[in-house]
């Protein structure tokens, strides 16, 4: 069995079944010591709100960790995100005005302070007016010219980033660090944010049974070998796909 560069979603993915969790985490732990397996966690969630997660529940201590849906990649105990990643990410960015352009809409409630990140806008949208407000704040934004992309996850939460930053661009960077070949990666996810893990990827992807409609309904539109979706849940579905892939 070769290593490989582990990539997982946190909430809903490796996260919401504990006993499953608890198996593929010794899997993994044991796949790093003997093989040299990476394991990188990519979430949506800020450092502060990682480090409130791994005081809940049992996770490994990953490799790398990326927060704030790919804009801030973290090494191994450090607390400070690595920089040449935060200097692309500035690139054509105005953090101010993507602010006050999405202060246009009444209905985009901000998310709290410590979601708020330098390269991360968010808010809350509700699903009915997403259909609205998107296109129109995505023209506001390009008119502005603002170099940003919106992502929409979870049927409420609205990020905008820098156009060159989501989880595919920052697993593709942390990927080249550790030097991995993407046949020897994969990627496991649950909802929007995690789209970019798997578009037009060369890597593995697991998409877990219990994703959201707005994951497996472009899932089912656009095919590729490359993506399993198990029929197992959170944690258990990514062992279904480790597997499916022969990773484990
Ligand atoms: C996490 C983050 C939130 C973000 C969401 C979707 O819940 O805390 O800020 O909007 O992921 O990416
Ligand atoms: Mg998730």
């Amino acid at each position: 069995m070769k290593p490989f560069l582990f990539v997982t979603d946190l909430d809903h993915t490796l996260v919401g079944d504990d006993v499953a969790m608890s198996t593929l985490n010794r899997y993994l732990e044991q796949h790093r010591e003997q093989r040299g397996t990476k394991i990188v966690y990519s979430t949506g969630r800020s450092f502060t709100s990682y480090r409130k997660l791994t005081t809940e529940k049992s996770l490994l201590s990953p490799d790398i960790l990326i927060c704030a849906v790919g804009t801030e990649i973290y090494h191994q105990d450090s607390d400070t995100p690595d920089s040449i990643w935060s200097q692309k990410l500035a690139v054509g960015w105005d953090r101010a005005l993507v602010a006050t352009s999405a202060a246009r809409f009444v209905d985009l409630t901000p998310q709290p302070d410590s979601e708020q990140r330098p390269f991360k806008v968010s808010y809350f949208l509700s699903e009915q007016a997403a259909v609205e407000v998107i296109p129109d704040l995505e023209a506001l934004l390009d008119e502005q010219g603002v170099d940003s992309q919106i992502i929409f996850s979870g049927g409420k939460d609205l990020d905008i980033l820098p156009r060159q930053a989501n989880k595919g661009m920052a697993m593709t960077f942390v990927r080249q660090y550790l030097e991995f070949e993407p046949m020897h990666t994969v990627a496991c996810g649950d909802s929007g944010n995690d789209l970019a893990l798997f578009h037009d990827r060369a890597e593995r992807g697991i998409i877990v049974g219990n994703a959201r409609p707005e994951l497996l309904h472009w899932h089912h539109a656009n095919p590729n070998p490359n993506r399993y979706l198990a029929r197992a849940e959170f944690a258990g579905g990514i062992l279904e796909g480790l597997q499916h892939f022969g990773f484990i």
